[in-house]
């Protein structure tokens, strides 16, 4: 079969990286891709937003499987438009529906589905211009810090974390005001919970479900979790506190009911679910839904399948996803993110990446943002590669990942030398 995956960084890579293996795939096509994707499949110049264009492509090139990296076309609609169109309504798109999408597109549809399905979450209450006092009586209900949440899609920066009761109030006024544009037209505030996160990745069918690897990421720029928030600095897989009983709890008060809901509401989801779980106190509790696979996480959770990724997918797509196995691989993995200076604040593109060739083959390196030049590959983004090993441990994988980083070179590159260090 021929496979169109849709999407540009680190995350696509890996999955690009995992498909390539399939026995099941001709051609592997990647819309719009990066320099890394490039190695395992066919870069195709086109926006993964572009459904015309996609359509296009799709038609021209006898493709049988639509995957969807990022949550933006599924926000815009990518599986509908598939679903609505004749020539194209045989083809699957592995990922929900709009509506589907709205759990990560929407924190106020989230908040709401998750109350509606009894499915742990942090209380919360959600403003508008027209209800700002009654934001006002709930921040002071709750006590500090204060979390304060875009409800729309605000490319990863929708989230306050405050101190002060009347700073809080006060960046409330203005996240109303437009501070994240429409995104933060509506406010979500959330009772603050203590804890320790971590990503689960549910791949469903709409009616059965199959729990993938767990994963931690490391979001901050700075060692010890300091400094800003980023896209994701590195990842490990397993999870010790994720146990048979913790998982057991995410399963019976989280992952079922989520499925079930969805199912209940007839909101059509065919993909990834990404529960971003905080434990407190050993109860699972989610802080958010995303519809799609996360980023560092995918570049360790790819590598803990070991089945057929593809053969998965095809069970997603053909409804028939219980007859179908997950066996994961028992090695710990990890993933070190190499970042350009200055991110995620200014940071310069364009500088010449060197060493890929000279590292050991314990590394497998994944591409978050690079483009080919005239033969040489230049960073193109803030995170630019993520270098991915396996070990007996975490930390057995991380002595890989880290003569990785440092073997690989750019121009003020940077990377965090303590991922994992909090499990
Ligand atoms: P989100 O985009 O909802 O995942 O929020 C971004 C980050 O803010 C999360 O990964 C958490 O670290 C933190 N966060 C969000 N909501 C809460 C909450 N209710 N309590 C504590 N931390 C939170
Ligand atoms: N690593 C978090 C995310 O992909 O949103």
């Amino acid at each position: 079969m021929n496979i169109l995956l849709l999407g540009s960084g680190g995350r696509e890579h890996a999955i690009a990286w995992k498909i390539a293996q399939s026995p099941k795939v001709d051609k592997l096509f990647i819309a719009p891709g990066n320099a890394g994707t490039a190695l395992v499949g066919t870069n195709v110049d086109i926006k993964a937003d572009d459904f015309a264009a996609i359509k296009d492509f799709a038609l021209a090139n006898q493709v049988n499987m639509v995957v969807v990296g990022p949550e933006d076309p599924l926000v815009k609609g990518v599986y509908d438009y598939f679903k609505k169109d004749e020539a194209l309504s045989s083809i699957p798109v592995i990922g929900p529906s709009g509506e589907g999408a709205q759990l990560e597109g929407s924190k106020d549809f989230a908040k709401a589905f998750m109350m509606r399905h009894n499915i742990p979450t942090a209380r919360y209450k959600s403003i508008s211009a027209e209800n700002l006092e009654e934001g006002y009586a709930f921040l002071e209900s709750l006590s500090a810090p204060y979390v304060l949440k875009a409800d729309g899609l605000a490319a990863g920066k929708g989230v306050l974390i405050i101190d002060n009761l009347e700073e809080a109030k006060k960046e409330l006024g203005d996240m109303l005001g437009g501070m994240f544009g429409d995104a933060s037209k509506t406010v979500v505030i959330e009772e603050f919970l203590d804890g320790i996160e971590c990503s689960v990745f549910v791949l469903t069918d709409g009616n059965d479900y199959k729990v993938l690897p767990v994963a931690k990421d490391y979001k901050r720029i700075g060692e010890g979790n300091t400094g800003l928030n980023t896209g994701g600095m590195g990842a490990v897989s397993p999870v010790p506190f994720a146990d048979e009983v913790f998982m057991a709890k995410v399963d019976e008060r989280i992952i079922r009911p989520t499925v079930e809901g969805l199912k209940a509401e007839h909101i059509d989801y065919k993909g990834f679910i990404f529960l971003g779980l905080i434990n407190v106190k050993n109860e699972p509790m989610v802080i958010e839904y995303n519809c799609r696979m996360g980023d560092p996480e995918t570049e360790v959770v790819m590598l803990r399948i070991q089945s057929d990724l593809v053969d998965l997918l095809e069970g997603v797509a053909e409804g028939n996803l219980a007859g179908r196995t997950l066996v994961q691989d028992p090695r710990a993995a990890v993933t070190v993110m190499l970042v350009s200076g200055g991110y995620p604040e200014a940071y310069e593109k364009n500088k010449v990446i060197t060493g890929l060739d000279g590292v050991s083959s314990n590394n497998i390196v994944f591409h978050a943002g690079t483009k080919l030049v005239d033969g040489q590959i230049l960073t193109n983004g803030g995170r630019v590669i993520a270098v991915s090993s396996y070990g007996a441990t975490k930390e057995e994988a991380l002595a890989q990942s880290f003569a990785g980083a440092k073997q690989i070179d750019f121009d003020k590159k940077y990377f965090r030398r303590d991922i994992g260090f909090d499990l």
